[in-house]
């Protein structure tokens, strides 16, 4: 980071802005930070920002992204969103009212940029990529200032350049790319961990989701500049990273030399320094044998898995267009059960998805049952414009649906408080994460399991791993002891 801040100083915007990236983006980073120079001397004081981010571990880590480029603009970080000058909503389209939610902050944004000269409003993110979103945006909410999608994030610095200058409205969306941008600042949240992507996009169109629509195909980085990420994040102190991707299991099949992504998590094994590896997210019809063999072997991939089930009828799962059985859903849990006795299984569920029946539903329930997950995701189905279910016959009535998620809800707690408990009196390895919220005494750390464990300690310990003893099990989480000093 040192060294591109000092690269990006020596840069004269005086000159033509380079075609290639990464290099014009550090052009427009030098020439954003003029602007917010002169704009911060002329409030006389810092601007800040404040960038909030909805939905998946993948928007998390592009806000790590705009957060990245805006300190390198000179922006500093402000928690409360009422006072920042420059506001981002990273957003999510996923379900109907993530939207709805971000619709109504917009509507108190305005008030507070009523009263501060300076203010910016940035949207980006999956809604952006809808083009009806875009168009409303531009009828009802003329204060926004930057709006951009999912395949453009690496220009944030261009864009607020643009701003500056044009003091309009800038909208920058693309369709798709084939574009992966690298070597582009980024801010982590966490010292010790951090988010890598291994790929964008998905090409399974699922009936139900948006997210190929707005992400796009599926693209996946080259290896060797994943493997150049992590080793840089282990020399900044990382210790643990989470592979991001729509589809992992897809991982390197439109790589000019191919590669599996069990290759991939074997290389990344060997990076010295990097203790834990985690993933997201599976889709089932691609988890390979070599996949649950590689799990097996290794010791630093953790002993959890998600692999979204979203419907337990088969005849459903054809509907939402999943490529599995019900049966082949439950073969391969229990492979990697024979494989992996210790994972820990986890799932995204759908409930009302249309023409789903109660005899859909309780093949449901019969999964979960069956599986019986340390913890589950369960979602209402939300009609999203322009996917084939949209237009499916058979819409489920909102009281059916509203009675079926509460009794799925009922059955995977219950069955997780079950499943969590069994770790009850055994050492567990940790990485302790943060102070715990509620008791200054004590640090809550995560288990390899991705269970979190409340214990004494103090804030020296945070991001190193350590043992740790499950005296109890409080529901969903553990209260414990250490038993090493590190
Ligand atoms: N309605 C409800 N849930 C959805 N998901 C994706 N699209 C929809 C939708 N239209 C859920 C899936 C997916 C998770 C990220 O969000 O379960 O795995
Ligand atoms: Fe959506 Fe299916 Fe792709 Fe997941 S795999 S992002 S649910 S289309």
């Amino acid at each position: 980071m040192k060294e591109m801040a000092e690269y990006i100083n020596d840069i004269d915007v005086s000159k033509q802005a380079p075609v290639a990236e990464p290099n014009r983006q550090y052009y427009f980073i030098k020439k954003a930070s003029e602007y917010v120079k002169a704009a911060s001397k002329e409030a006389g004081r810092p601007l800040t920002f404040c960038v909030t981010t909805f939905g998946c571990q993948m928007n998390a880590r592009d806000s790590e992204k705009l957060v990245g480029i805006l300190e390198q603009i000179g922006y500093q970080e402000e928690v409360d969103e009422d006072k920042a000058d420059f506001v981002i909503y990273n957003t999510c389209t996923v379900r109907e009212n993530a939207n709805m939610r971000v619709y109504g902050r917009l509507g108190q944004l305005k008030a507070a940029k009523k009263k501060n000269p300076h203010m910016m409003i940035g949207l980006c993110g999956c809604m952006m990529q809808e083009p009806h979103v875009v168009e409303k945006l531009k009828t009802s909410y003329h204060f926004v200032d930057i709006i951009f999608g999912t395949h453009n994030i690496y220009k944030f610095a261009e864009l607020i350049a643009t701003r500056f200058e044009s003091r309009r409205m800038v909208i920058d969306i693309w369709k798709d790319t084939d574009k992966i941008v690298e070597d582009l600042p980024s801010e982590r949240k966490f010292s010790f961990k951090s988010g890598v992507n291994i790929m964008f996009g998905c090409n399974n169109f699922c009936s139900y989701c948006i997210v190929p629509y707005v992400r796009g195909r599926e693209r996946s980085r080259n290896p060797k500049d994943i493997i150049r990420e992590i080793e840089r994040l282990v020399a900044d102190g990382v210790v643990e990273v989470m592979l991001l991707g729509q589809n992992v299991n897809s991982y390197g099949k439109n790589l000019e030399e191919p590669m599996s992504f069990a290759q991939l998590l074997q290389k990344i094994e060997k990076i010295e320094g990097l203790e834990r590896i985690r993933f997201m997210t599976s889709h089932p019809k691609d988890l390979s044998d070599e996949l649950i063999e590689v799990m097996k072997n290794s010791k630093k991939i953790c002993r959890h898995l998600h692999l979204p089930v979203q419907s337990g009828s088969t005849e459903i799962l054809k509907k939402m267009n999943r490529r599995y059985t019900k049966e082949q859903y439950l073969e391969l849990v229990h492979k990697i059960r024979e494989a992996v006795p210790d994972i820990s299984l986890t799932t995204d569920i759908i409930v009302g998805f249309p023409g789903e029946t109660e005899e859909d539903f309780l093949e449901t329930m019969d999964v979960v049952k069956q599986v019986r997950y340390d913890s589950a995701f369960t979602f209402i189905y939300s009609k999203r414009t322009g996917t084939p279910a949209a237009v499916m016959d058979n819409q489920i009535p909102d009281d059916v649906v509203k009675h079926r998620f509460d009794r799925l809800l009922k059955e995977v707690q219950s069955i997780s408080a079950e499943v969590c408990s069994v770790h009850e009196n055994t050492m567990q390895s940790v990485l302790v994460e943060s102070m715990n919220d509620h008791d200054e005494r004590l640090v809550t750390g995560r288990m390899s399991n991705n269970l979190l464990v409340h214990f004494p300690g103090d804030a020296s310990l945070i991001g190193k791993i350590v043992d740790v003893y499950l005296k109890e099990c409080k529901g969903f989480y553990y209260i414990g002891e250490m038993k090493n000093i590190p």
